[in-house]
């Protein structure tokens, strides 16, 4: 089994040995945030298996990804378990790769190009930058309580940037915890929706304003959300249009 990471959406965002897996895997067990242009690289014979939802129900639950997974492998099939992003970045990819293991079943983890470093460079925002932030911290915004067991102080320091993962619904939750800890309400935000696709939108806030942003603006999942003196750096939509990185390889060339 192959556990590889798609990237954020944009096809041109794989690695060639994605692409290359892709191409000869015989089954693909994948996520619903796995575009249909990534989808469509696949070999025409392969059998698709989508984990993120069936019908009439909602997805998988993890135990019976990995069951389905080590049943695939038992067949003997070359099975890729495509993931959005990075399959160790809030993919679950680590206990996939556990239980495979257990069965005595050999695993290889391709890295995939996460949504905190792929929505940041689509937009012009260094996740670091000398002397504005000298750290990065990648959050999730969903526990599995509700609020995630964190140190919102360490999170609430200065000179550090915080991409929050899966962190729409909690927004206000989380930008009122961060002032209260003491992070200037002030403080840049960027909230990047669907990264890297065509449906690609930037919007720009500080934290006091971050809920009436995604309340007005209707901000759905997949988005990504940056906290930090960087985010002021993030070009508006217009101006990521232009941007080298938005435009296909060939037009960025010439
Ligand atoms: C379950 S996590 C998966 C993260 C993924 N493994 C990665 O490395 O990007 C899902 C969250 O990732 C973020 N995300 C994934 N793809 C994104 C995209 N194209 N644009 C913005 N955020 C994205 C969103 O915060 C979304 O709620």
């Amino acid at each position: 089994v192959h556990i590889v990471g798609a990237g954020p959406g944009d096809p041109e965002l794989l690695t060639r040995k994605a692409w290359r897996l892709l191409r000869q895997a015989e089954v693909i067990v994948h996520d619903r945030l796995v575009g249909a242009e990534v989808l469509a690289l696949a070999d025409p014979t392969a059998r698709l298996i989508d984990v993120g939802k069936r019908p009439g129900g909602k997805g998988y639950r993890q135990s019976e990804i990995n069951a389905l997974l080590c049943h695939l492998a038992g067949q003997g099939r070359r099975v890729l378990r495509l993931k959005g992003g990075d399959p160790f970045v809030f993919g679950r990819g680590g206990e996939e790769l556990e239980a495979l293991r257990k069965r005595g079943i050999a695993v290889e983890v391709v890295p995939g190009i996460t949504a905190a470093t792929a929505a940041a460079a689509n937009v012009g925002i260094p996740l670091t930058h000398r002397g504005t932030a000298t750290a990065v911290t990648l959050v999730t915004g969903h526990g599995e309580a509700g609020e995630p067991d964190l140190d919102w102080s360490r999170l609430a320091s200065p000179r550090h940037t915080l991409a929050l993962y899966m962190a729409v619904r909690r927004a206000p939750a989380v930008a009122a915890r961060l002032i209260d800890e003491g992070l200037a309400p002030g403080t840049a935000v960027a909230v990047i929706e669907r990264a890297s696709t065509p449906q690609q939108r930037t919007l720009r806030a500080t934290l006091d304003g971050l809920a009436a942003l995604i309340r007005d603006h209707g901000v759905r999942a997949p988005a990504l959300i940056i906290v930090g003196e960087v985010a002021a750096l993030a070009a508006d939509d217009a101006l990521a249009a232009l941007a080298p990185a938005s435009r296909p390889y060939e037009e960025a060339s010439s």
